[in-house]
């Protein structure tokens, strides 16, 4: 099952897709997580170990190799190949985590509104259609805050997609947004999740503002000053504190997606 995470800007889409990932691992699943965002910060939630983080270099910083997989020889200077072969760099560049979770970081797309054609770009929007396509593990994307990135090739792989919202109508008006993006990509299965909700009121709020959506509300997440205290340690918030109430939250998710995937997959 491919799980991709989006939503707006600090809303908790790392805390959802790297707290996933821990609890599919931990089930026993075969795990790969991506960080495509460009603050690549997924490593901590998912409390990979120092040593293993200082050696890790995101893809979209691999200069030369992006260079010799992008090259078409003989042609000039500007000319490259948009469908380079990188079939081989997930099991390449991966590292190691907690409950043999494995992860890919591959660095944010950076899309000036001109639409940058740059060789970068192209390289990991090809790996991420090989991720979402070709790959048999549960492969989860921490995605960069927007998904205009993402076209109808790439999305055809995602079997869902989460958008997370924390109470607010800048952060709704975007998910509104992701939401119709990914339909018209082809996306099906679509879940709206709260997270950062402080009492009941909230959620009713969301509800109603949310009423013609066709989405419905999947799950919210509390506001837990926990998972903070684990960010200012720089530890994951799993391995801060187990039982605190969004990560029992997050565990109730996990479950929820669990049953959707045999329901999707098994026959
Ligand atoms: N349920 C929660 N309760 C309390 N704090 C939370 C909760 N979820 C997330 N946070 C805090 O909100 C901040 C943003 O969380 P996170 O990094 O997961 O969001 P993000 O959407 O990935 O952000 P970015 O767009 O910067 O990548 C972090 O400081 C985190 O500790
Ligand atoms: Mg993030």
């Amino acid at each position: 099952m491919k799980i991709a995470i989006s939503g707006k800007g600090g809303v908790g889409k790392t805390l959802v897709a790297g707290i996933l990932a821990r609890m599919f691992a931990s089930d026993g699943f075969k795990v790969l997580a991506i960080d495509n965002d460009s603050a690549m910060n997924l490593s901590y939630t998912l409390g990979i170990d120092e040593k293993t983080k200082a050696q890790i270099v995101p893809i979209k910083e691999m200069k030369s190799m992006i260079e010799e997989r992008t090259v078409v020889k003989g042609a000039g200077s500007g000319v490259y190949n948009i469908n380079p072969n990188v079939s081989d760099i997930p099991d390449k560049y991966k590292v190691s985590g907690p409950d043999g979770l494995q992860l890919l970081v591959l660095g944010g797309i950076e899309e000036p509104a001109t639409g940058c054609l740059c060789p970068e770009n192209a390289l990991i929007r090809t790996l991420l259609y090989n991720l979402f396509v070709k790959r048999d593990e549960v492969v989860i994307v921490d995605f960069e805050a927007g998904i205009e990135h993402l076209g109808r090739g790439t999305a055809k792989g995602i079997d869902v997609m989460l958008v997370v919202t924390e109470p607010s109508q800048k952060s709704l008006d975007l998910c509104k947004k992701i939401i119709e993006l990914s339909k018209k990509l082809g996306v099906i299965n679509i879940y709206l999740i709260a997270n950062k909700i402080t009492d009941e009121s909230e959620k009713e709020i969301i509800n109603q503002k949310i009423k013609d959506w066709e989405i419905p509300l999947y799950h919210t997440i509390p506001f837990d000053p926990e998972i903070g205290k684990a960010d200012l340690e720089g530890n994951s918030p799993i391995d801060f504190n187990s039982d605190s109430k969004a990560i029992l939250s997050l565990k109730s998710l996990f479950h929820k997606l669990k049953i959707l995937k045999s329901e999707l997959f098994d026959l």
